[in-house]
């Protein structure tokens, strides 16, 4: 690698898994794989997560926590990766989890979370969902109505338990964000305003069947920026004193070298002080990371199946909007070079890398350099690993790609490639 190259590596390397790194022949390894290799063995688009970068990062959650905070949990919200090994392995990472359906809550079992350690989200949870919440003895629901209280009280004192429960709390502070995440307003589907909330605490004071104890916020998701979180918690404050407060995920994570998110140091840190300050010592803090747990343990892989040049370079490849929402709803953006010239990444034609879905929309790199693109090169994009299988979907009859776990240099299938039969599979005929 000449300097340049290694420059242009170590741009792209903190989007990419840790533990990344270009070998000798200039192809892309992630936790000891050729990434060329797996897109021979296992086909793409595929999404390839490196093992050691989820459970280092759930690492760091806790050792960042343990180190400021005596009572303490770390939930994977689970959400941004719901797959039964990355259940599995953040159980044995021995940190918690939030559902936000009855689906998800399905698969952490599953996948072998302690009921107690589960805690169920949701604005419009079903009665057979909070049905299956206390079937399987789920530690916590977090209340998000009035219409929730109701429901969840006459079912619990029918079964005649008393079922531990936050507050989701808006607290009127929203954190910068692409306003379909952002979800600390008053105005939002989630939660209890202000005013509210304090009407639900009353109500629950009373309450046999139902335990209050404590509250919990999330301002919302993808912030590049700390500094909505201490006046959130300064909100939450007012509403009373309790044992137990959940502060939610949404710390950003770089998408493009150009980003440069707080670490999970230093958000851990802004958090905890704005709770031992403003709440008070001595309560149990959680919190619920999704996106930083998992987006950069992913690359995607994909073949290019066509090069067209008119106004633009359009960069045809074999997957798309089916397995990156991202960009179409969000307008997010994304890194793309090429598996087996991984150090020329940064340089070359400017294109667009588009999907193959029937719509002008399915584009989910614009303006990215891209060197000499052939039909056949295998096209990488990083930080895929939240919210793309999460969101993956069916459009033009795709079916949705595998997600490969490396480690150490082997490669194994944890969820397979969808197949035509499974496309038709709740078809009644
Ligand atoms: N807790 C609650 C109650 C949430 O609603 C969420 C995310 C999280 C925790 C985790 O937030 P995170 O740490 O991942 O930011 N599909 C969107 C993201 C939606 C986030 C929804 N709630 C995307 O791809 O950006």
């Amino acid at each position: 690698m000449t300097a340049t190259d290694s420059q242009r590596h170590e741009r792209l390397s903190h989007v990419l898994p840790l533990g990344s790194r270009v070998d000798a022949r200039g192809h892309l390894e992630v936790d000891g794989c050729d990434v060329v290799e797996l897109a021979r063995e296992f086909g793409t688009p595929a999404y390839v997560y490196a093992e050691d970068d989820l459970r280092m990062r759930a690492r760091a959650y806790v050792d960042a926590m343990r180190a400021r905070q005596a009572d303490f949990d770390v939930l994977f919200a689970s959400k941004a990766f719901p797959c039964t090994a990355a259940y599995r392995l953040f159980a044995a990472e021995g940190i918690a989890c939030d559902v936000a359906s009855g689906g998800e809550l399905a698969l952490a079992l599953r996948g072998g979370f302690d009921p107690t350690r589960i805690y169920l989200h949701g604005n419009a949870k079903s009665p057979a969902e909070l049905n299956a919440a206390l079937d399987a003895g789920v530690g916590h629901v977090v209340l998000d109505s009035f219409d929730d209280i109701e429901r969840l009280e006459r079912i619990a004192a029918a079964r005649e338990v008393r079922q531990a429960v936050l507050i989701r709390v808006t607290p009127g502070v929203a954190g910068r964000t692409h306003a379909a995440i952002s979800t600390g307003q008053a105005d939002s589907k989630f939660g209890f305003g202000m005013d509210d909330a304090r009407r639900a605490i009353e109500r629950l004071r009373g309450s046999d069947s139902l335990d209050l104890q404590g509250l919990h916020m999330h301002i919302g998701s993808q912030l590049l920026s700390l500094d909505a979180y201490r006046p959130a918690v300064e909100a939450i404050a007012t509403l009373g004193n309790f044992p137990v407060y959940n502060l939610g995920g949404g710390l950003g994570v770089a998408y493009t070298a150009d980003q440069q998110p707080p670490s999970i140091e230093e958000y851990v840190d802004v958090q905890v002080r704005a709770a031992n300050e403003l709440l008070g010592r001595g309560k149990k803090l959680l919190i619920e990371p999704g996106r930083s747990l998992v987006a950069n343990a992913c690359v995607t892989l994909y073949t290019v199946q066509t090069v067209k040049r008119n106004v633009s370079t359009w960069v045809g490849v074999d997957g798309g909007m089916s397995d990156n929402l991202r960009p179409m709803l969000y307008g997010s953006s994304y890194e793309a070079f090429f598996a087996d010239r991984a150090a020329a990444a940064g340089s070359g034609e400017r294109c667009h890398v588009a999907g193959k879905h029937c719509e002008s929309g399915d584009v989910i790199v614009r303006d990215v350099p891209l060197d000499a693109p052939k039909p056949g090169d295998i096209l990488v994009t990083p930080a895929t690993g939240a919210y793309g299988h999460a969101m993956a979907n069916n459009y033009n009859g795709i079916p949705r790609p595998p997600v490969i776990f490396c480690k150490d240099g082997d490669a194994r299938v944890v969820v397979r490639r969808e197949t035509y039969d499974d496309l038709a599979a709740r078809d009644v005929v």
